[in-house]
């Protein structure tokens, strides 16, 4: 796989030491998980999609000025970034009823909210990422509550931005988890994006037939689950077709 060596190995990525100080190499696996280990499998390609898909969301994001901790794609499966210490909460921003939150709340999904609404997990496997609040963040120390104001607002931003994006490609972005770090800079610290944008830790449904996009196809055991990454990334137009080197633009839908 590689001979840096090895930082920290999650349930889909590997984490290399990078080959200059302060950064590190993400290693995207086809390995999947849901239901916090006990369901297991690969998809098969899913490491390089996820890889492509998080460089050209991270990309487009830090165009809009969000910084992020994305550096530079190195090959198929892997991408450098910068450094960071991860804060241990996952923001999940949600527009459309579903998952666990129409279980917790009993609102069917596919229900649209009246308004985006922002919850936060505590990253925590063997408590099962237990849903938090902002009282929980702050009291022990997790984020400060600027470094928790900083985190909301690029959140909404966020969403915003990759609303528009994913709608001019025909597909509803219902909703997303993503992580903060903080990146440490001579006497500097800010917050930035951290983690990856993809089919894992996003769902996404066609606008017209509201068939899911993500990795509820393997949660749920629906199928063609490779087609369906392969189908978010070719509607960005980041899907190399006749190899790494044939990259088209965005093909926009009606
Ligand atoms: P949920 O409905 O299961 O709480 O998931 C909300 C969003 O967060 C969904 O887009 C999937 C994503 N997610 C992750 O990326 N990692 C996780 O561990 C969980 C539970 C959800
Ligand atoms: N990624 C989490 C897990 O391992 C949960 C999920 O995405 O459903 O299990």
């Amino acid at each position: 796989m590689s001979r840096r060596r090895q930082i920290y190995e999650g349930k889909a990525k590997v984490i290399f030491e990078g080959p200059e100080p302060g950064t590190l190499v993400q290693y995207f696996k086809d390995d999947a998980t849901a239901f916090n280990n006990r369901k297991r499998g690969t998809i098969t390609g899913k490491g390089v999609l996820n890889n492509r898909i998080s460089e050209y969301l991270m990309t487009r994001i830090g165009e809009i000025g969000v910084p992020t901790h994305f550096l530079r794609r190195l090959n198929m499966r892997e991408q450098l970034v910068k450094e960071v210490e991860i804060i241990p909460v996952e923001v999940v921003v949600r527009n459309v009823a579903a998952g666990s939150f129409s279980k917790r709340l009993g609102i069917s999904e596919g229900t649209r909210l009246p308004r985006s609404i922002i919850e936060y997990y505590y990253k925590s496997d063997e408590l099962d990422d237990p849903i938090i609040t902002e009282e929980h963040i702050t009291a022990f120390a997790w984020a400060t509550p600027a470094e928790l104001d900083e985190m909301v607002s690029m959140s909404l931003r966020i969403n915003d931005f990759l609303s528009g994006l994913f709608f001019g490609v025909g597909i509803r972005l219902v909703d997303f988890k993503i992580e903060f770090g903080r990146y440490y800079q001579e006497e500097d610290v800010r917050i930035v994006l951290a983690d990856e944008i993809s089919p894992d830790s996003c769902r996404l449904w066609d606008v017209e037939t509201d068939e899911k996009l993500d990795k509820d196809r393997f949660r749920r055991d629906l199928g063609n689950v490779p087609e369906a990454y392969q189908e978010v990334a070719r509607r960005l137009g980041i899907l190399p077709e006749g190899g790494p080197t044939d990259i088209k633009g965005p093909k926009v839908m009606q």
